[in-house]
């Protein structure tokens, strides 16, 4: 199914607001919020495995965004991002916390356009969130489980170095071929949100794919920032 799109003005940007591909009739959500203190743009970010509370590694491309897009705001995914033997209940939680912020927020703000940015871990709860499981043992289900609301606002997905890439994604963005350590399955499909997702994952992070450079897994900001930042523009303004 195609997606379908409306136009609306909002500030001094023209934006492109995505209409909820999945419901069987397109519809319009209003132009305006009555909620002034809401911002045009809000960024999710969900940092990467042991980095304390905060951004993270996701705060390089966050920044290019909001020089972009003065007065767009940003929250940080709140969740323990721990490894080890923690991963996988930091994963269960972080998922958790990605469907209970987005619905948060977009109860809140029902018109504002969500971007969400993940770094390896943190791309791994917002894949899950957004596309579905299984995610064993993070998560059984494989329906995406956020809010309608969301699933019409957000207008792109960042994800780097993320453990479920997998080779052949529509996504898919660097020359990665082998599987992440949490590898989707070969043939995996996101059709509602894939012509929104961009992931990034080059062939020498050992995360997202099968290498050994740690240096590669933490340098997507600054390889890649530009690129990500020009897709969202895309999906933004006409
Ligand atoms: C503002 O939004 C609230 C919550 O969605 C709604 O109950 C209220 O009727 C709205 N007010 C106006 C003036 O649109
Ligand atoms: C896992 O979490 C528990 C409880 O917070 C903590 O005591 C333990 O050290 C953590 N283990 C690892 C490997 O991080
Ligand atoms: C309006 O939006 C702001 C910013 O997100 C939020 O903090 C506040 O709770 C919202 N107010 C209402 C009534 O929804
Ligand atoms: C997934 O299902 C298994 C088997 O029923 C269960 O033991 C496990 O707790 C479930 N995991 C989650 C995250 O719900
Ligand atoms: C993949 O891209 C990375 C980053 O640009 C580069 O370091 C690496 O040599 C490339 N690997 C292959 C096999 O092309
Ligand atoms: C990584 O995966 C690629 C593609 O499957 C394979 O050609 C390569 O040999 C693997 N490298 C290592 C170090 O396992």
């Amino acid at each position: 199914m195609k997606p379908l799109f409306s136009l609306t003005s909002i500030g001094q940007v023209l934006l492109l607001l995505v209409v909820d591909s999945a419901s069987a009739t397109a519809t319009t959500a209003p132009l305006f919020s009555n909620n002034t203190s809401c911002p045009d743009i809000h960024v999710f970010g969900a940092r990467e495995t042991t980095t304390p509370q905060g951004f993270g590694s996701a705060q390089t491309l966050i920044n290019l965004i909001i020089k972009r897009f003065p007065g767009t705001t940003a929250e940080e995914i709140v969740y323990p991002a721990a490894g080890g033997s923690n991963y996988s209940s930091s994963v269960a939680a972080g998922i958790a916390a990605v469907v209970r912020q987005t619905g948060t927020f977009a109860a809140q703000c029902p018109d504002t356009i969500v971007i969400m940015h993940g770094y390896s871990q943190g791309a791994q709860i917002i894949d899950d969130a957004f596309c579905g499981g299984p995610d064993i043992p993070s998560l059984n289900s494989s329906t995406s489980l956020v809010s309608r609301t969301t699933t019409t606002n957000v207008a792109a997905i960042i994800l780097m170095g993320n453990p479920r890439h997998v080779a052949g994604l529509a996504f898919n963005v660097g020359n990665a071929t082998a599987g992440g350590f949490a590898a989707r399955p070969v043939g995996f499909r996101c059709p509602v949100f894939e012509s929104r997702i961009q992931a990034y994952c080059d062939s020498p992070d050992p995360f997202c794919s099968n290498g050994t450079s740690a240096e590669t897994h933490q340098g997507y900001g600054r390889e890649y920032g530009r690129q990500a930042l020009d897709f969202i523009v895309s999906k933004l303004i006409i």
